[in-house]
């Protein structure tokens, strides 16, 4: 049975949805236990965080609003753990080290090593994390149909945060795929990485 916490990163557009769903189908048809979540999270501070993100609080409240999310969120994600399921998180804590990363330029001097550094002895470490690559302009071009368009994806930002995931994903945590495939192509390849990967860590 595979077991361990792996989370699904990427800019917007990059389609961590459709293929976190696609995984987690494959790997339950495969008889394993596997828990999806996701953040912002459906809770309360989950529904906080989008509420400062419509009313565009400042990008250090926002920065908080999605720490005090993951705090909570990570006391859910232990149970499944504790209980030997694989958990599959659609967006976690590089998702505010890339965003926020990028939305707090030119309000402090190292805007991901403070966010790091604030996470520091409470965060959970993913044993993989996965990124779907795709080009800002990719990512743009797919999320100009869905009806409520968010703050955050306006071209100049998505390159922003593009760049912070590439630089982030140079850890050995990371698994970077090309996220412009279909998604079923796209879910099939993530699979065999999450069975790789948790394999070599002794996680199966
Ligand atoms: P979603 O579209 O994947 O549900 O994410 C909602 C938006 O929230 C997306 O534009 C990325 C953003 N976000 C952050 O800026 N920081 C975070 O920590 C998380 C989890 C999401």
């Amino acid at each position: 049975m595979l077991a361990g916490f792996v989370t699904f990163e990427g800019i917007d557009g990059s389609g961590k949805t459709t293929v976190s769903h696609l995984v987690l189908e494959k790997l339950r048809s495969r008889g394993h236990s596997v828990f999806l979540t996701s953040e912002p999270t459906s809770g309360w501070l989950g529904d906080l965080v989008r509420r400062g993100i419509q009313e565009d609080v400042n990008a250090i409240t926002e920065s908080f609003l999605f720490l005090a999310d993951r705090s909570v969120h990570i006391g859910q994600i232990r149970s499944h753990l504790e209980k030997g399921e694989l958990v599959l998180c659609d967006r976690y804590a590089d998702s505010t080290f890339a965003y926020q990363g990028a939305r707090l330029v030119g309000v402090l001097p190292d805007p991901i090593r403070f966010l790091q550094n604030a996470s520091r002895g409470w965060l959970l470490s993913p044993d993989l994390t996965i990124l779907l690559r795709v080009s800002p302009e990719l990512g743009m071009n797919r999320i100009k149909g869905r009806p409520m368009k968010i703050r955050f994806e306006d071209l100049g930002l998505l390159r922003r945060v593009a760049a912070n995931y590439d630089r982030l994903a140079r850890s050995r945590r990371f698994a970077v795929l090309d996220g412009a495939r279909s998604a079923q192509v796209v879910s099939e390849d993530a699979v065999s990485t999450i069975e790789r990967r948790l394999a070599r860590r002794g996680r199966t």
